[in-house]
């Protein structure tokens, strides 16, 4: 039996953390040929991930360079699949979400006439320059794509008002399958200072905040707003795993570094990440995965940015866009913090994100088009 050939290519964390638990499907599929390619437009950060899966790449770039600049990812991306994709010859290749390996990926496949299919699809604020590039990077992706998986209903309706309808799957994400890898019961954190907090005594803020369109002020804002609310609030404390960049970390620690309330910690493995998540008061982020994480597990999330491509969770009341002006961002976090009602209003699990069997559907669909294309 002649079997599919897929490649999925990825880089970032957030990409390998949604999806590893898809490869694990297509490893499993008789029929599909697997084969994983990771640029490694992170490093470390990616490395963690593909441990904690077990997953073992057919080909890495390894390209991350110190303050890699969006040109020079997406050239050596480009230069470097030139050869490979030739070389490897899918009949698909699978790329996800809104990246810049992602883009780069979608087009080096475009130029050998290898088919798409596009995993997280439909997502959007309308704003190119936010989240930038991301914006801008899955709109690319939409133009070259062959096949959608969009985890919700309002990311298909997106991609019909572009106009895009053929071979468009509501999936879930495929975050939601990777907590089945990833929560356990009685678990121990491999993170030190994680396992000397005390959940009885304290309120736990678990923070992240990364994105390219914050760097500079809109960090130093936030920063100075979790600074304020510690001080303010004596049984408060945030677990902080500040991203490698070093734009990054320069502005958070040298606002945030000497409040011994405030964990600054390095990045944690997904495991360590989602388990603690799910035992924290609230979370404040920039991030886009952790504001499908958070509604998972009835967890508060504040948003720290002045939009959101995710409106599910805003509308069923468990996320709230908070901007990035340092007032709002405290008020807005005080008022969780003080008013026990508000907090309860938010404090439910729901689940517009999936169901966890987004990557059992995205193979399926997978098979079925690839018979429409006389590839079995
Ligand atoms: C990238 C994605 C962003 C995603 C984020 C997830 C683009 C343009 N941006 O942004 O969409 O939300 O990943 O985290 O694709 N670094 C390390 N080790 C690592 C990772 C990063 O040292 O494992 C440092 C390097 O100095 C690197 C810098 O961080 O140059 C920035 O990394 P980069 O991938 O360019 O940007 P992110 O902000 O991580
Ligand atoms: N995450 C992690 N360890 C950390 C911080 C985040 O495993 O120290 C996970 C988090 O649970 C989520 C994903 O990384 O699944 C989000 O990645 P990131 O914030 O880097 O990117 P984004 O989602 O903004 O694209």
């Amino acid at each position: 039996m002649k079997k599919i050939k897929v490649l999925s290519i990825f880089g970032t964390r957030p990409e390998a953390i949604k999806m590893c638990p898809l490869i694990k499907k297509l490893e499993q599929c008789d029929e599909i040929e697997n084969l994983v390619c990771v640029t490694g437009q992170h490093r470390q950060m990616l490395d963690q991930v593909l441990d904690i899966f077990s997953i073992r790449p057919d080909y890495d770039l390894n390209l991350m360079k110190d303050r890699q600049t969006l040109t020079t990812i997406t050239t050596s991306v480009l230069s470097a699949l030139e050869t490979l994709l030739k070389q490897a010859s899918p009949d698909l290749v699978l790329v996800h979400g809104d990246t810049t390996t992602s883009s780069a990926a979608a087009l080096a496949a475009f130029y050998q006439q290898i088919p798409v299919g596009h995993v997280e699809a439909g997502l959007r604020t309308y704003d190119i320059y936010s989240p930038f590039p991301e914006e801008m990077n899955r709109k690319i992706i939409s133009q070259i794509a062959e096949l959608f998986f969009a985890p919700t209903v309002k990311n298909r309706q997106n991609l019909e008002r572009e106009n895009i309808r053929k071979n468009v799957f509501v999936t879930g994400n495929t975050v939601i399958d990777a907590f089945q890898y990833t929560i356990k019961e009685n678990y121990r954190y491999k993170n030190e200072a994680l396992r000397l907090l005390t959940f009885e005594k304290k309120r736990y803020i678990l923070m992240t905040a990364h994105r390219r369109e914050n760097l500079g002020i809109p960090l130093a804002n936030i920063c100075r707003s979790v600074l304020r609310l510690v001080q303010d609030h004596s049984d408060v404390e945030v677990i902080y795993p500040v991203h490698l960049n070093p734009a990054v970390r320069e502005t958070v620690f040298q606002i945030m570094g000497d409040e011994p309330r405030i964990h600054l910690i390095d990045p944690i493995d997904v495991e360590d990440m989602h388990n603690i998540m799910s035992k924290s008061y609230l979370v404040m982020t920039d991030s886009g995965g952790l504001q499908e994480e958070g509604p998972h597990f009835g967890i508060p999330v504040v948003v720290l940015r002045t939009e959101t491509e995710r409106p599910e969770a805003v509308e069923a009341g468990t996320v709230v866009v908070s901007g990035t002006e340092e007032n709002a961002i405290y008020n807005t976090v005080s008022e969780l913090l003080n008013d026990q009602e508000r907090y309860s209003e938010m404090a439910h699990a729901v689940n517009p994100y999936g169901d966890g069997h987004a990557s059992e559907r995205i193979v399926r669909e997978i098979l079925t088009w690839s018979k429409t294309q006389g590839l079995k």
